[in-house]
């Protein structure tokens, strides 16, 4: 099946008490028993609900993966990948991620006894530095958020096997449309699926996928253990979202193309990061592992000060000031002060995450409209 055909119809059957075509928002926080034990499959809602159990089936289709899991939040998501661990156990993580799961492994879970290591994973042999018997997961993000890295999916996955450990590749920026990591040897694959899944800055929602039997029953009990599951009208958004993913991420790398070259040839520029340059690190990977290069990129400006990155933030009229991204609508962000403001100032620098980087998330209105925006604000 062809990648449109596959999102219209994953996860869908006719709903088998109407034959309503769209799935039914299932809002109820219980299911009536016949008798003690005697019931549809479903008895509570934080353990199933079908609007949820359409959305999880539609996230395993799209991921190439058997199984699916639907989270409260992206953050959730990842929440529930690494208390799969135990204290004394060892995470490989990228050193340019998104600030939100950097905060999470920092600030929540190293006092819970796990050890992080944050390497450049751009070079698969900084990773293999760091693996000893205590390495239970490799965590990655490719393209990375916000400086568009490239990390090789099917090379990380190898060493993953070689060392027992789990490779869970955050997909959010490519979207199942760009990049199915589960295909390239991943275990698992996470989505903050506020983002392109969802695709209308309408909902909050993160995602899992995944092959194995058993570790989809462990992600399971922490999903209804822990309890941050998605209401079912959240769930519905999403459903109605992945519909149109082809579509939209089309147009979404069809503008991410014109505006990363017009703003390579504009002269306030110093350096644009996308990963559609021939000339960008990660190119040759990225072609190989992905589909096409996104509306996702960032920019610096010759004038690398604080506030003339400021100047060009408030001046736009259609890029919109906020964090977030995968939205139909065009936003611009600010790493430093928003989504990475989380990171210390002197690990952001390290990485290049510089105060004047800008972020863009590339909609998908016309183009022309888009960089006639930018002209004008970057001036
Ligand atoms: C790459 C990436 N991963 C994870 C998250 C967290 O997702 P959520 O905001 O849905 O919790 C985000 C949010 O911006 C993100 O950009």
């Amino acid at each position: 099946m062809k990648l449109g055909t596959k999102y219209i119809h994953a996860g869908m059957e006719p709903d088998p008490s109407t034959g309503a075509i769209m799935t039914p928002i299932y809002q109820t926080s219980t299911y009536v028993q016949s008798a003690p034990g005697q019931h549809k499959g479903y008895e509570y809602a934080r353990s199933q609900n079908p609007t949820r159990k359409a959305l999880e089936d539609a996230l395993a289709i799209i991921e190439n993966g058997k199984y699916g899991l639907a989270f409260s939040s992206g953050v959730a998501a990842t929440d529930a990948v690494i208390k799969l661990l135990v204290p004394g156990d060892e995470v490989i993580a990228a050193n340019d991620m998104y600030g939100g799961t950097y905060r999470l492994f920092t600030r929540v879970f190293e006092k819970f006894g796990i050890k992080f290591h944050y390497v450049d994973m751009q070079d698969v042999k900084n990773i293999e530095l760091k693996v000893n018997a205590n390495t239970k997961l490799i965590w990655t993000e490719t393209p990375t958020n916000p400086l568009i890295n490239i990390t090789d999916i099917a090379a990380v996955a190898t060493l993953a096997k070689k060392s027992n450990a789990l490779l869970c590749v955050d997909n959010t920026f490519a979207s199942p449309y760009l990049q199915n990591p589960l295909d390239l040897g991943a275990d698992i694959v996470m989505h903050s699926s506020t983002k392109y899944l969802s695709g209308h800055s309408d909902v909050i929602q993160g995602a899992l996928a995944m092959n194995d039997a058993d570790l989809r029953e462990k992600l399971y009990f922490i999903q209804k253990s822990c309890g941050a599951v998605p209401g079912p009208m959240d769930c519905f958004l999403v459903l109605r979202g992945i519909k149109t993913l082809h579509l939209r991420m089309k147009q979404h790398c069809d503008n991410g193309e014109k505006i990363a070259h017009f703003l390579r040839g504009h002269p306030a520029i110093l350096k644009v990061y996308w990963c559609g340059f021939e000339d960008h690190t990660g190119y040759a990977i990225a072609k190989k592992q992905m589909r096409g290069f996104g509306g996702m990129m960032s920019f610096t400006l010759k004038d690398d000060s604080m506030e003339n990155a400021y100047r060009v933030l408030s001046s736009t009229r259609l890029f919109a000031l906020a964090e977030s991204l995968g939205g139909v609508e065009s936003l611009i962000n600010h790493p430093a002060s928003m989504t990475h403001a989380s990171i210390p100032k002197e690990e952001r620098i390290k990485i290049g995450l510089t105060d004047s980087l800008i972020r863009l998330s590339v909609g998908i209105e016309d183009a022309e409209d888009l960089i006639e925006d930018l002209n004008r604000a970057i001036g």
